[in-house]
């Protein structure tokens, strides 16, 4: 992807994924395919990517022309279930029939409440993601999660539900603020450290103002996500990998949610459950200690403190406990063996998370940063 037209198409299977600049042109042409052709185009934005984003989809993909835009309000927050009534209302009301289509223009907040209301509404109706962050590129966009949160809890409520296409561009990147671009990039790693090695080499030291060398990045963490995901796309067995990071991440991402302390963007949240978790794998899965140090080091010092008080361990706990991805009160987590490889199903104690995350507050006078 060094040369900036040129598009890839890193998969397909029932869906296309086209990533690299320009890949909106691909866009416009599955929709004016005679045998794709939709009855109405609804766009979901959010004020953000209806400022910065809409007018190069609108330039890009004539077939949008006559297309309705429905605005939320950015972040989190709208990622509920009374958003998606609101937005049910609104496709009643405009009466979108089946054949209607989706098209989510945002980062992962649209793609996957977008994707939820549209796999809902009237049994499922068409969509396609257009994400434009870097964690909507790499990570949200792809892989069929689509779903809300409930009272404080990441994705409670969800189904597993294809677009029909992702087209990433990394244009969208230029106007997105740096911690957008840092939530993502903990992403980026954590696939390198599940599964490629040489990509956590590169990754770590990775000259930003490479931008052409980001494009490549991102399509080999795409690849990286697809392929476990169509090996086992219902989280049976490998898909399980992702979860590395997320188990400690979300529950710490659901504490600042609850206000407790200073909200975090999501990829920071997995970025300090990476560290935790690391650490955990150098207890139980003979993860080498010189590599916790490489590890922790590199994301305490690109990823700015948050405080995590020992009056939150036991919410944590209990947050952890009550996570989709447990049954029978026993806490499964992701870890890994080595770096570029990780390791599912693995039992982790209450007493070994509160040191992880003492270890993590420990390592606080290691590194101060700021983004
Ligand atoms: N479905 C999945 O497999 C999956 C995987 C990972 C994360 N997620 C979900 O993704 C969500 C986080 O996604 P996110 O980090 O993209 O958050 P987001 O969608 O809230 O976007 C972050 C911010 O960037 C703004 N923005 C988006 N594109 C922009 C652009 N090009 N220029 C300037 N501003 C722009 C948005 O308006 C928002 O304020 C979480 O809800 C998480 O649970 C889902």
């Amino acid at each position: 992807l060094n040369n900036s037209t040129h598009i890839e198409e890193v998969f397909s299977s029932g869906y296309s994924v086209f990533a690299g600049r320009g890949a909106l042109k691909q866009l416009d042409a599955y929709l004016a395919k005679p045998a794709n052709r939709h009855s109405r185009h609804f766009v979901l934005a959010d004020e953000n990517t209806m400022q910065h984003c809409l007018p190069a989809l609108m330039a890009q993909v004539p077939s949008l022309s006559k297309a309705e835009v429905v605005e939320i309000v950015s972040g989190e927050r709208s990622k509920t279930i009374e958003t998606c009534i609101q937005l049910w209302e609104v496709l009643t009301e405009l009466n979108a029939d089946r054949h209607a289509i989706v098209v989510n223009l945002g980062g992962g907040v649209i793609c996957d409440l977008g994707g939820f209301v549209a796999s809902t509404y009237k049994r499922g109706i068409d969509f396609v993601n257009i994400p434009t962050t870097l964690l909507a590129q790499v990570d949200a966009s792809v892989g069929g999660k689509v779903g809300v949160d409930l009272m404080n809890l990441k994705n409670q409520v969800g189904v597993f539900s294809y677009p029909k296409g992702v087209y990433i561009d990394p244009v969208f990147l230029n106007t997105l603020p740096k911690n957008e671009i840092m939530s993502g990039f903990a992403e980026m790693l954590k696939h390198a450290l599940i599964a490629d090695a040489d990509l956590w080499n590169e990754l770590i030291n990775f000259d930003w103002s490479l931008l052409d060398v980001m494009d490549s990045l991102i399509v080999r963490s795409v690849r990286i996500k697809n392929k476990i995901v169509l090996d086992d796309p219902k989280e049976k067995n490998i898909r399980k990998l992702l979860n590395f990071g997320h188990t400690i991440g979300h529950a710490i991402e659901s504490y600042s949610l609850e206000g407790s302390g200073k909200e975090l963007v999501h990829g920071h949240a997995i970025a300090i459950g990476m560290v935790c978790e690391t650490y955990i794998s150098v207890a139980l899965c003979g993860f080498p200690a010189e590599d916790l140090e490489e590890v922790s080091s590199f994301l305490m010092s690109n990823y700015p403190f948050y405080p995590i008080d020992s009056m939150a361990h036991h919410r944590l706990i209990e947050m952890i406990r009550n996570d989709k991805k447990n049954r029978a009160n026993v806490m499964n987590f992701t870890l890994l063996n080595a770096i570029g490889e990780g390791v599912y199903d693995q039992h982790v104690t209450a007493d070994l998370i509160i040191d992880s995350l003492n270890y993590y507050q420990s390592r606080q006078k290691a590194v101060a940063h700021d983004y």
